[in-house]
């Protein structure tokens, strides 16, 4: 199996192949990615062989931005006979993949491909018993096992194979399932609580979420972001001139400042929790939160960063790269992780976690 297909939102194929094809060069992996305008997805061509499985194994799959989901596949299958749609597919994986834990059968993420949803649902269950028969699958679901990836871009058409349980993304389509809190003041609730299941290794949400932290919300007006820090009973600082939902503020957990988010500064150096979602260019927010950071005024950030402009893939990776930068200038040692979570729409959402450094001296909004 020579290609990598990889799920990305609808509208950004451009910049998940200009990624994959940037980070797969840093592997020494060859190739060309192949780009369907609002597809959903991107199908990057390895010029060896062997080099798709190399790249699905050791490329980090946290690195990527765009990227919902990698999987190894093989040559699309096309006209599948409606009498018999299951021997193909299982033809393709069978001397491949063996003793795989579980099986998704998924589609883009695309108005079209709603009706064929229905058809991959029904088909999953016929398919499984096969693939077992075969022992691609094991007779029980294991989460520590490879993952086959059965994915129908047409009625009767799919690309097939498989990805790393350790590397790659856990969710169906690579989509969390989130319900929305009928009592949370605006939809971008979900943002960040996807931020914090994409970025967060659940057992680590006692220590890193945990009831009492100090948050500070930028840009928090009417609250939805705010709502998620106070569900997990922390002490908020709302930074906003607009008006915060009266439920949040009735918490007693939220104090509203009317303040430029620019130059709003802590009275105290106990913030757990910077999070951002100021509408404004992205490396001006960029700047703040590495300013918040080697000041020392948070320990961990979450931020979203807007991008409006033609060239995302270059916008985004010189914003990371100045971010990172500027930290290590100042000493600071942090793991930087971003990604275009399903919840966001033209941005990204980064998350930056400062595992120590000295803090040197104040540094100032430039
Ligand atoms: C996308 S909305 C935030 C939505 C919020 N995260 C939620 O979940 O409800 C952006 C907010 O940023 C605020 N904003 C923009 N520039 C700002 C600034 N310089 N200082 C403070 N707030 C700002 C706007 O007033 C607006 O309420």
């Amino acid at each position: 199996m020579s290609k990598v297909v990889l799920y990305c939102r609808p509208g950004f194929e451009k910049e998940c192949a200009a990624e994959i094809t940037e980070k797969a060069t840093q592997y020494e992996v060859f190739g060309f990615a192949r780009v369907k305008d609002n597809s959903g997805y991107v199908v990057f061509e390895c010029y060896q062989h062997e080099d798709a499985d190399k790249l699905v194994r050791h490329l980090p799959f946290r690195e990527l931005i765009f990227a919902r989901q990698m999987f190894v596949a093989g040559e699309l299958l096309r006209d599948l006979p409606p009498e018999d749609r299951i021997s193909p597919v299982v033809g393709m994986l069978t001397g491949v993949i063996e003793g795989a834990g579980d099986l998704r059968v998924e589609v883009p993420d695309t108005n079209e491909s709603k009706e064929l949803m229905k058809f991959c649902r029904k088909f999953t269950v016929p398919l499984r018993a096969a693939l077992r028969q075969q022992r691609v699958l094991l007779l029980k679901e294991n989460a520590h096992r490879p993952i086959v990836h059965v994915f129908f871009i047409a009625p009767g058409c799919c690309y097939t194979g498989y990805s790393y349980s350790n590397n790659n993304s856990p969710f169906f389509m690579g989509i969390p399932r989130l319900k929305f809190p009928s009592d949370a003041p605006s939809r971008s609730t979900l943002k960040l609580e996807e931020a914090f299941h994409v970025f967060i290794p659940y057992d680590e949400w006692d220590e890193r979420l945990s009831s009492g932290m100090h948050a500070v919300d930028l840009g928090a007006c009417p609250g939805g972001w705010t709502y998620q820090l106070v569900k997990r009973s922390m002490m908020v600082h709302a930074v906003d001139n607009g008006p915060m939902a009266p439920s949040l503020m009735d918490t007693g957990q939220v104090t509203h400042h009317r303040a430029d988010g620019f130059k709003f500064e802590p009275t105290r150096n106990n913030i757990d929790w910077l999070v951002c979602d100021m509408v404004e260019k992205p490396a001006r927010v960029t700047h703040l939160m590495a300013r918040w950071l080697v000041n020392g005024w948070c320990r961990e950030a979450i931020f979203n960063l807007k991008l409006p402009m033609k060239k995302r893939y270059e916008e985004v990776s010189q914003n990371l790269a100045g971010l990172a930068q500027e930290l290590k200038d100042n000493g600071i040692n942090a793991q930087i992780q971003a990604k275009q979570l399903y919840h966001d729409r033209e941005e990204i959402t980064v998350h930056v976690r400062r595992i120590w450094g000295a803090v040197p001296g104040r540094r100032d909004e430039r």
